[in-house]
């Protein structure tokens, strides 16, 4: 398994030449040069990094889009990867072993944590964060929210799937629930953003 970040606010020489014409043809639909820029960044650096693990140059790879958005190499399918961008970081991970999903939030104050908590996260995931002290609870929402985004890009169903149905442990590594083929952990991340990793065993 290797997880790797990358800063998307720098521009890198190159960077734009090993995108397809469809990348190219999305970075050209964001509103602002910065947010181009970023899913530029973003998404050379991904290419950079499955180039080393498939042994071909960053242009030379190609992707599928499975049936809820997930991205996967179409020439190298036992190369599992997951990108999450956010603000002025990307992070990808890329394993042979199992498929993953992974999630970076900005951990910027969110006065509304808890109408989010009450409208995505589990009963079980609720009462346990209204069980903390007022003074955790909101880094212990972004930690549940990473969790529940990487188990459901793992998966690749996405927001197909419905995020109050299953329960991600907080605190600890440990298997999603019901689903526990699933293993979720914290990452480490820079300092204002909160990150996580979903696994298969
Ligand atoms: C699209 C989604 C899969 C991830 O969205 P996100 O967290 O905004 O974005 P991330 O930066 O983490 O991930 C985006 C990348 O994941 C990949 N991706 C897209 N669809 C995917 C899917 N179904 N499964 C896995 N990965 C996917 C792509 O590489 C995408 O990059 P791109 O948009 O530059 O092409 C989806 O889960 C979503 O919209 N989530 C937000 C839902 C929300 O509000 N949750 C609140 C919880 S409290």
């Amino acid at each position: 398994m290797h997880i790797l970040r990358s800063r998307i606010d720098e521009f890198r020489a190159g960077d734009e030449a090993t995108l397809s014409a469809d990348e190219r043809a999305r970075a050209d639909r964001f509103a602002t040069a910065d947010l181009r820029r970023r899913y530029v960044a973003a998404h050379a650096f991904v290419r950079r990094t499955l180039a080393e693990h498939a042994g071909v140059p960053a242009a030379a790879l190609r992707f599928t889009i499975g049936p809820f958005g997930k991205p996967a190499l179409r020439d190298f399918s036992d190369l599992h990867f997951n990108l999450s961008h956010a603000g002025d970081w990307a992070i990808c991970a890329v394993s042979r072993a199992s498929p993953l999903g992974i999630d970076i939030e900005q951990a910027r104050p969110l006065p509304e944590f808890r109408d989010l908590a009450a409208r995505f996260f589990s009963s079980a995931e609720q009462r346990t964060l209204a069980a903390l002290p007022i003074s955790k609870q909101m880094r212990a929402f972004f930690e549940i929210w990473t969790k529940k985004e990487a188990y459901i890009k793992a998966t690749g169903r996405g927001l197909a799937q419905s995020l109050q149905e299953f329960s991600v442990p907080l605190g600890t590594d440990g298997p999603v629930r019901p689903d526990a083929r699933w293993l979720v952990r914290a990452l480490p991340a820079p300092d204002g953003y909160v990150a996580a990793l979903a696994t298969r065993y």
